[in-house]
C-alpha cells in the first residue's frame, strides 16, 4: 500500500482530538471512570494504552474496578479459540453490570471483533454492547464514542482491516518503569494456522524519527525497560521511503542516552539476520534474551505451516547467536498437533527442545482459525492425541527449565523489581535481564528499581533469593 494512504494525516488526528473535547463537554464535569480490559499479546497491551490515553483526554479516570466503571472497553484477541471464548464470556458478564447501572457504556474492539463473523455475533447476540470497532479503527474511537452518545444508537465500525499508522494519539502507560513501543504493525507472512494477517493488516513501519523520539522521552522519564513491538520486527523498515533494517534501528536506539534496557519481540526466524545478532552482541543496552518462535521441529510441518525455514537453518542461527553471546537466554513458541503432525514430526519437535535447551517455551495446542488455510486441512489431530503430546512437551521442557534454573543457585542477579509476589505478599517479585522470575524479601521502595539478589533456591519456573547488599 502507498505510504501516504497508510499514514493517518495530522488533520484527521486533530479531528479525533476535537471529538475527545466534544465527549468531554457532553459528559460534563463530574467524576467518571473507564475500565479497559485487555486480552492477548503485548501489541494489544500497547493499543489499550492508547485507548486509555484517549479516554483520559475525554475526562475519564482509568480504573480496574468494574463496579465503579461508567465505561468498559474489552480489547480482544483472536489468536486461539480459548482467547475468544474468554473475551466473549467476560463481555457476557458485563451484561449484569449494565442491568444494575443504567448508562454504563460497553465497547468491544481488537482482533476478535475485526473478523466479520464475530462482529455479526456481537451485533445480534450481545445487544447490550454499545459500540464495536476493528484494529484499523482504533484511532477513531473518540468519534465512535461521540456518535454513540449523541445519537444514542449502537455503533459498529469495521473497515477492510488493511491497516494504518496513527501518530500523535495520547497514551496512558500502565507501568511507570516498563514501556511498550510499537515499531511496526501487521504481518505479511500468512503462516497457514494464523489469523493475525487477516485482522491486523499488512506490515507497515513507523518512521524512524517517531520511534527515536518516543524512546528518548521514555528514557528521559526514567523508564528502565523498553520493549520494541511488532508481529515480525525483523521486517522493520522495508516499507519506508528510505529503507532501514531492524538491526540499524536497534543500533540507533542504543545510542540514546539513559540507563535503560531494550527488548524486542517477535522475530521470525526466516528474517533474523547475523547483522541483528552482531548489533545485539555489540550493545550492552540490549537484553541478552531472544524470543525465536520455532513452531515445529519437523521440516515437513514447517513447510505446511508456510514458515519458510528449516530446522537446520534455525539451528544455524542459534549456533551463531551462542557463539556471539554464550550466555543468551532463548525462548520460543511451539504449536502442538498442527494438522497432519505425525508421531515422528512431534518427536522432531521434542528433539529440537533437547538440542536448543530453551530457557522457556510457550506452547499451544493447535487451534483452528476460521478463514486460515490450515483450518481446511483434512488431517486434523484427535484432541486426545493433542493433549497427550502437549503434556509430554511440557514435561520435556520442565526438566530443562528446572536444570537451567538450578544453575543460578549461589549467583547474584540484577532484578528489575515489579511489585509484590502474587502468591506470597511478604515477598517482592522481579525479572532478570534474561526474564527469570525472582522472589525475595525487601522494602517496597525497591519497586521499579534494580536490586541485586543472591539466589538461594530454585524451582522450575522461579528463583528465590535474598537481597545481596
Ligand atoms: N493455534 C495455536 N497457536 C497459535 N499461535 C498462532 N496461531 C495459532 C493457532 N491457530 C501461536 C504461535 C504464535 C503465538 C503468538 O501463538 O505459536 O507464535
Ligand atoms: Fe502469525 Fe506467522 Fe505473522 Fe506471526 S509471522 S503473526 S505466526 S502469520
Amino acid at each position: 500500500m502507498e505510504r501516504s494512504k497508510v499514514l493517518i494525516s495530522a488533520e484527521e488526528i486533530e479531528k479525533q482530538h476535537e471529538y475527545m473535547r466534544k465527549v468531554k463537554d457532553l459528559l460534563g464535569s463530574g467524576e467518571r471512570y473507564a475500565l479497559v480490559r485487555t486480552y492477548g499479546c503485548q501489541q494489544n497491551e500497547a493499543d489499550s494504552e492508547r485507548l486509555a490515553g484517549m479516554l483520559c483526554e475525554m475526562g475519564y479516570t482509568i480504573t480496574e474496578d468494574e463496579q465503579l466503571a461508567d465505561l468498559i472497553l474489552v480489547n480482544t484477541c483472536a489468536v486461539r479459540e480459548h482467547a475468544e471464548l474468554k473475551a466473549l464470556s467476560i463481555t457476557g458478564q458485563f451484561k449484569h453490570l449494565k442491568e444494575k447501572k443504567k448508562g454504563l457504556l460497553i465497547g468491544i474492539c481488537g482482533c476478535m471483533v475485526s473478523q466479520e463473523h464475530r462482529k455479526e455475533d456481537i451485533k445480534h447476540k450481545y445487544p447490550y454492547v454499545d459500540f464495536l470497532f476493528g484494529t484499523a479503527m482504533l484511532y477513531r474511537m473518540p468519534e465512535i464514542l461521540y456518535t454513540k452518545l449523541k445519537k444514542d444508537k449502537r455503533q459498529f465500525f469495521l473497515d477492510d482491516n488493511s491497516g494504518n499508522i496513527a501518530e500523535g494519539l495520547p497514551v496512558y502507560r500502565m507501568n511507570s518503569f516498563k514501556a511498550w513501543v510499537s515499531i511496526m504493525y501487521g504481518c505479511n507472512n500468512f503462516c497457514s494456522y494464523c489469523v493475525v494477517p487477516y485482522v491486523r493488516g499488512r506490515e507497515r513501519s513507523r518512521e524512524v524519527d517517531a520511534i527515536l523520539k518516543e524512546v528518548r522521552e521514555l528514557a528521559d522519564a526514567g523508564y528502565k525497560e523498553i520493549t520494541l513491538l511488532g508481529q515480525n520486527v525483523n521486517s522493520y523498515g522495508k516499507d519506508l521511503e528510505e529503507p532501514i533494517s531492524f538491526a540499524q534501528l536497534l543500533a540507533r536506539i542504543c545510542q540514546i542516552e539513559g540507563d535503560f534496557t531494550v527488548r524486542f519481540m517477535t522475530s521470525h526466524p526466516k528474517d533474523a539476520t547475523k547483522e541483528l545478532i552482531d548489533v545485539m552482541a555489540d550493545n550492552k543496552k540490549i537484553a541478552r534474551a531472544f524470543h525465536l518462535p520455532l513452531q515445529s521441529g519437523s521440516n515437513r510441518v514447517l513447510a505446511r505451516m508456510n514458515r519458510k525455514y528449516t530446522r537446520e537453518k534455525y539451528l544455524e542461527l542459534v549456533d551463531y547467536m551462542r557463539q556471539k553471546m554464550p550466555d543468551i537466554a532463548l525462548t520460543t513458541d511451539i504449536i502442538v498437533a498442527f494438522p497432519g503432525e505425525s508421531d515422528e514430526d512431534f518427536e522432531d519437535t521434542l528433539d529440537m527442545l533437547k538440542r536448543v535447551e530453551y530457557d522457556n517455551i510457550y506452547s499451544f495446542i493447535y487451534s483452528k482459525r476460521k478463514g486460515t488455510p490450515a483450518a481446511e486441512y483434512p488431517d486434523q489431530i484427535d484432541p486426545a492425541v493433542a493433549s497427550e503430546r502437549f503434556a509430554r512437551m511440557i514435561a520435556c521442557q520442565q526438566e530443562i527449565s528446572a536444570r537451567k534454573n538450578k544453575d543460578y543457585t549461589g549467583e547474584i542477579l540484577q532484578v528489575l523489581v515489579e511489585g509484590y509476589s502474587k502468591t506470597d505478599d511478604q515477598k517482592l517479585t522481579g525479572r532478570t535481564e534474561k526474564n527469570r522470575l525472582v522472589h525475595f524479601e525487601g522494602p517496597e521502595e525497591l519497586i521499579g528499581q534494580y536490586a541485586a539478589v543472591r539466589i538461594t533456591r530454585s524451582e522450575t519456573y522461579a528463583l528465590f533469593g535474598e537481597l545481596a547488599q
